[in-house]
């Protein structure tokens, strides 16, 4: 197939733009820098200069296309205070696929997430199929990423391929700059490695290249309407995850209370206290995919967390 990917030179882009290639797709990449072009252009990939606010450009690419992985997301001013603005942006490349590829039957994937689906319970690709209004207290961000995947998945009913990927909060992975990077790098800035109350609170994980994996399959046999957990580790406790990274630190691992949190960990105290394990055994079944690359706790146990001081 052909297939436009946004967000391909990101941290997951990346990993999934070889496998495509591997598996003998052509991919044309988004990219909005020449540094993101010459990444795309190394890595076998055409270029397809833009940004996510060019909507009639966006269009073309996808009316070119064979299928669409959709996986920008604008990071930048959702971590800096607009994630709002950050998910509006979301919206209107979302509806602007959604236009491009109605009755094509073309496979369209979105990046979402597991957390908060089913907070103190195993979540599975069965929840979060539409809209919760128990989850109104998420905030307009999330709740709008949320409405993104819905109306993702309804462009079933109106002949598009589509499907909603469903990713942990750790994609880790050697390279990774993600929630572990920070965590790690709050442990080193405040001298203790952390985690909320007792910490027996769990997150779910997927290492890159399995998830990337999971993209590609979806990309080829994925029926439509299909909602899929790129899920490896169903709930690893924090607290497991602070001692490893105590361990490797050299720091000792303390609990800090609820009410410290956000002082503590400050952005990331609200997603580091959720509850949110997932399970991934229907998609496995649905798409024949089995995580092979290590789970999180092996993963930071080899180290590549901790080799650059200034993560
Ligand atoms: N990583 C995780 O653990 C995780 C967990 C759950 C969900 N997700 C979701 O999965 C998706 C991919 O995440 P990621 O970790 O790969 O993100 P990432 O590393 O931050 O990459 C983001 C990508 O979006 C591109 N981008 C950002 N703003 C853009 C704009 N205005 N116009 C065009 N392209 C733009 C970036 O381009 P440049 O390279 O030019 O900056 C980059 O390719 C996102 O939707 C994310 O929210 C990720």
């Amino acid at each position: 197939m052909r297939v436009f990917v946004t967000g391909a030179s990101g941290w997951i882009g990346s990993a999934v733009v070889p496998e495509l290639i591997g598996a003998g797709h052509q991919v044309t990449g988004l990219a909005r820098s020449d540094a993101s072009a010459a990444a795309l252009t190394a890595a076998g990939a055409q270029v397809h200069r833009g940004t996510l606010d060019e909507l009639d450009s966006l269009r073309s690419a996808a009316d070119a296309s064979d299928g669409v992985i959709h996986l920008a997301f604008k990071h930048d001013i959702a971590f800096s205070g607009d994630f709002q603005g950050a998910a509006d942006a979301d919206t209107r490349a979302i509806e602007t696929f959604g236009e491009a590829l109605a009755g094509s039957g073309k496979p369209f994937i979105i990046a979402s997430g597991t957390l908060g689906l089913a907070p103190g319970r195993l979540a599975t690709e069965r929840d979060g199929l539409a809209p919760d209004p128990a989850q109104a207290t998420l905030g307009s961000g999330p709740e709008i990423r949320r409405a993104n995947a819905h109306k993702t998945l309804a462009l079933a009913s109106r002949g598009v391929r589509s499907s909603v990927m469903r990713l942990p909060p750790t994609v880790h992975g050697d390279g990774d700059n993600g929630f572990m990077a920070a965590l790690v790098g709050i442990a080193r800035d405040k001298g203790v490695s952390g985690y909320i109350g007792d910490g027996s609170n769990r997150w779910p994980a997927v290492h890159r290249l399995d998830a990337a994996h999971l993209f590609r399959l979806a990309l080829e046999n994925a029926p439509a309407g299909s909602a899929l957990h790129a899920v490896a580790d169903e709930g690893v406790p924090v607290r497991d995850i602070a001692e490893v990274i105590g361990r490797h630190l050299g720091l000792p691992v303390v609990a800090i209370s609820p009410e410290d949190a956000a002082g503590h960990f400050t952005w990331l105290a609200g997603f580091l206290a959720i509850d949110s394990p997932a399970s991934s055994t229907l998609t496995q079944e649905l798409l024949g995919w089995h995580p092979i690359h290590p789970g999180l706790i092996e993963d930071l146990g080899k180290g590549h967390y901790f080799r650059n001081p200034s993560a």
